[in-house]
């Protein structure tokens, strides 16, 4: 199969903890080509460069920077991914990492030279916007995909299976939660998390909306918000926590907490889980995800904040560098599968010269509904459009019109 050069464009931490390294890694294994890299400045490029740890895992590998790392850091080029994206031969691989309000021109531009589209979710932010991503990708045979990764997460594909089975019944009430840490409120975040274009229920919520209708199929019909406005060191003020209410075509209802503010002294990471419950055959089903707890602790300097906790417990199932047969460190876990398997879809409809085949294997991804796609995915950016008119309206309810594709506060 054609090996992919794959343009980055984006420098920021979803880069540095899980995008890069995959990509070194199937750079390394002969999966993917060239990798380049474009930020609006050079800042987060040097850390890119330096990290230890991504050093340590991939010796002597490296990526083409834009702009180059000699440039001066207060230099700032908002529209350099344009250039970047010329230097691509036709129908390589983009890979969106911009902050969310930025994916739909860099996808817009990546089309216009013909590349195929990775992006992290939310891939844009309003339904409008996603079909006409749908319309020209289909056009020119451009595969675009999502990474929301808790798709690869073995527990939610064994979910949607025995939810497919019958085996749980039909979902009816359930909870989830994702507090991100503290100490976010100090990074880049706070010039972008504003409350005008985000907030914790679109930025983190949306992977609970999205993992519910990949279990159980069934599509969220609207959704109520709220938030609780704070503000960043540098004085913007965001919403740092959010509570929604999604509602289901059967009635069913999802209930939300995020935030920014899982405490950095806290023993994980962040804080997540999942609980829903079912009507069954003249009883009820539950499932229970507790993401926070996966059997394993430590009693060492935490990773990140480098605060001194008594125990932290140690996410093995996302994202971790870890020895293997090679040089260096390899990544394991979801977030890496989720990259590998978007990259293969890109090799695989490029790897059909006849048109018309060329769409039928990017429908067939479609009907597949494991990658998240435009076609498969697009009640994300319904549910998103919706939850930011609640926020923004204190928690005023909107709802879909799935017949045409509209909002109302009915
Ligand atoms: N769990 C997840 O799926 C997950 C987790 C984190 C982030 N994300 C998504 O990833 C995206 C980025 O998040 P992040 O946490 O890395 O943010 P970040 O603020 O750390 O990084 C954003 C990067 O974009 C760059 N940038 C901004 N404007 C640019 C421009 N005009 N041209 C080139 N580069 C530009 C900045 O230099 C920075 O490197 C967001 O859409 C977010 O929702 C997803």
């Amino acid at each position: 199969m054609l090996k992919k050069d794959v343009l980055v464009i984006g420098g920021g931490m979803i880069v540095h903890d899980q995008i890069l390294p995959s990509l070194y890694h199937l750079q390394r294994i002969g999966e993917i080509g060239k990798i380049s890299i474009c930020a609006r400045h050079t800042t987060p490029l040097k850390s890119l460069m330096n990290s230890p740890s991504i050093k340590e895992s991939f010796p002597g590998q490296f990526f083409i920077s834009f702009p180059p790392l000699d440039t001066p850091e207060d230099k700032y080029f908002p529209e350099l991914y344009k250039e970047a994206i010329k230097t691509l031969a036709p129908r390589q691989c983009v890979f969106i990492a911009l902050p969310d309000y930025l994916h739909y021109p860099a996808i817009m531009e990546a089309f216009n030279h013909d590349q195929h589209v990775i992006c992290v979710k939310p891939l844009v932010q309003t339904y409008k916007q996603l079909a006409e991503i749908e319309e020209i990708s289909k056009k020119k045979r451009l595969f675009v995909g999502v990474e929301y990764h808790k798709r690869f997460d073995i527990r939610s594909l064994l979910a949607r299976k025995n939810y497919r089975d019958g085996l749980f019944g039909e979902f009816i009430i359930g909870e989830a939660k994702m507090i991100e840490p503290y100490y976010y409120r100090h990074s880049n975040f706070q010039n972008w998390f504003t409350c005008d274009i985000s907030d914790p229920f679109t930025y983190v919520g949306c992977h609970y909306v999205d993992i519910v209708t990949f279990i159980t199929g069934l599509k969220p019909v609207g959704v109520s918000v709220v938030g609780i406005k704070k503000s960043f060191p540098n004085g913007n003020v965001g919403y740092m926590w959010s509570h929604g209410r999604v509602f289901y075509e059967n009635g069913g209802i999802l209930s939300v907490i995020n935030g920014l503010g899982y405490p950095d002294m806290g023993g994980g990471s962040n804080q997540q889980g999942l609980e829903l419950y079912f009507e069954n055959k003249d009883c009820t089903s539950v499932l229970r995800h507790d993401d926070q707890f996966r059997g394993v602790s430590y009693s060492i300097s935490e990773e990140k904040t480098e605060i001194r906790k008594n125990f932290y417990t140690i996410n093995t199932d996302y994202f971790r560098l870890v020895p293997w047969n090679g040089p260096g460190l390899k990544p394991v876990g979801y977030g890496y599968t989720s990259i590998e398997e978007l990259i293969k879809c890109v090799k695989k409809i490029d790897n059909i010269e006849d048109d018309r085949t060329r769409l039928e294997e990017i429908e067939k991804i479609d009907n597949l509904g494991i990658i998240a796609t435009p076609k498969n995915s697009y009640y994300n950016e319904l549910i998103c459009e919706c939850a930011r008119r609640s926020i923004l309206e204190d928690g005023k309810p909107y709802y879909i019109d799935y017949a045409n594709y509209t909002l109302s506060s009915r």
